[in-house]
């Protein structure tokens, strides 16, 4: 095939497929073949979880970190229970942001002192349902604190509360701000002395405090900044506060990486500060501190499979029409948040080891030019019936994306 000279071949496939095996020329996530995958599943397209892939990325970071270092699971990243089930044992606890998230985390089993609920929106009844059930209310306004002490007044218990901080200096290169300057999240640190005189007038417990800078970071020494003045902004409304805590949480932030050119967080630098933060805080605070991560606990452990519905060529161009996009994979589209469309990485499934001989674009069933998995990229030759692989699909799938648009079916999801 030859490739016409307007074409920009974007191809960015390979390193991330080595977190699975490959059995009988196919992806085989668990071990599976993909194709025999699809039909235990009975249904494309899917998402499949590795359990094992996930397991080892929690291995891997807690051989790095520190030990007295709380590892939370930010379960908006991947609900599925069976996923938060999981991650629920292999972690330290877990950050809701509503109430039907808490009622995943409650329902692993998990001690409620163990779950922190975060969110700049909470309704009156979600915060009663958390102080009820002994959930930690991440408090992010003067009124949420209100709600929560109200809670527990009418409950006859005592709430257990974090005050969420503002800071104001921003995770620098990060995919996501949640933090510097004017943001709906959090309390900006100013304030924070004023609602900590309130925690303490209306008798609520304080677990700690909760400051988020940011997401999808790539940078460690931009991690290392951020964490090192997250450090030095919660010690200094520690002394304020002048009590003891259960902990100090300095948010989290580490990145995957989705696109050419992007590569693995470099986390020695990170773990390295975290080791001599972990030791002051030993000594500053006589609490543990928290690192809360979503997506690189869970986005390399996931694939998105779809099946090839139809091939066609329009002037020149090859396009295989898939029966899944971006009602299932809003991210994989390129629609949730990005500036510029890139390419996730993405392989014919059911014939990895082909050679890549052709630029294909994979576009999904919506009336819409939108609806794009592959952009010209480099694959096998595939065919209808062929099963197309998105690969860092395992955070921001199925809950991240518009599944009713256009009424296709919902995609099924699997851990193995
Ligand atoms: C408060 C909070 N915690 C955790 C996360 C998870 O972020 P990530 O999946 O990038 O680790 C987010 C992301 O929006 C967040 O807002």
């Amino acid at each position: 095939m030859t490739v016409p000279a307007t074409t920009e071949i974007r191809f960015a496939q390979h390193a991330p497929t080595s977190f699975f095996p490959v059995v009988d020329g196919q992806i085989a996530p668990g071990g599976i073949p993909i194709g025999r995958l699809a039909e235990r599943v009975g249904r494309t397209p899917f998402y499949v979880y590795d359990r094992a892939a996930i397991s080892m990325r929690v291995q891997s970071l807690r051989a790095a970190l520190p030990a007295a270092l709380h590892l939370h699971y930010a379960i908006k990243a991947n609900p599925m229970p069976a996923v938060v089930q999981h991650l629920a044992a292999l972690t330290d606890g877990l950050d809701v942001a509503s109430a039907q998230e808490m009622r995943v985390a409650l329902d692993t089993g998990i001690a409620p002192q163990r779950v922190s609920f975060a969110g700049p929106g909470k309704t009156a009844a979600e915060i009663r349902q958390a102080v009820a059930a002994g959930i930690t209310v991440t408090v992010e306004s003067a009124l949420q604190l209100e709600q929560a002490v109200a809670a527990g007044e009418a409950l006859g218990v005592r709430p257990r509360v974090a005050v969420r901080v503002n800071p104001a200096f921003e995770l620098k290169s990060s995919g996501m701000r949640m933090g510097g300057g004017p943001k709906p999240f959090g309390i900006d640190e100013a304030k924070v002395p004023e609602v900590l005189d309130r925690v303490r007038a209306d008798g609520a417990h304080l677990c700690g405090l909760h400051i988020f800078g940011g997401s999808q970071n790539l940078r460690a020494e931009a991690i290392v900044d951020a964490q090192q003045k997250t450090y030095e902004l919660g010690l200094s409304l520690l002394r304020h506060w002048a009590a003891p805590v259960e902990w100090l949480n300095l948010g989290g932030g580490l990145g995957v990486p989705y696109f050419p050119n992007e590569h693995e967080l470099d986390l020695a630098p990170v773990a390295a500060n975290l080791h001599r933060l972990c030791e002051r805080a030993h000594a500053d605070l006589d609490a543990p501190l928290v690192i809360e991560l979503g997506r690189y606990l869970v986005a390399h452990a996931g694939l998105y499979v779809c099946r090839v519905l139809d091939r066609k060529e329009s002037c020149g161009q090859v396009f295989l029409v898939a029966d899944g996009g971006l009602h299932h994979h809003l991210a994989a589209s390129g629609n949730f948040g990005q500036v510029l469309r890139k390419n996730y990485p993405v392989a014919v499934a059911n014939r990895i080891e082909a050679p890549l001989d052709e630029v294909q674009t994979v576009v999904g069933p919506l009336c819409t030019p939108l609806d794009v998995l592959a952009d010209r990229m480099m694959l096998a030759r595939a065919q209808p019936g062929d099963l197309i692989a998105v690969f860092q699909s395992g955070a921001y799938g199925p809950t991240a994306s518009p599944a009713a648009f256009l009424g296709h079916p919902a995609a099924g999801e699997v851990l193995v």
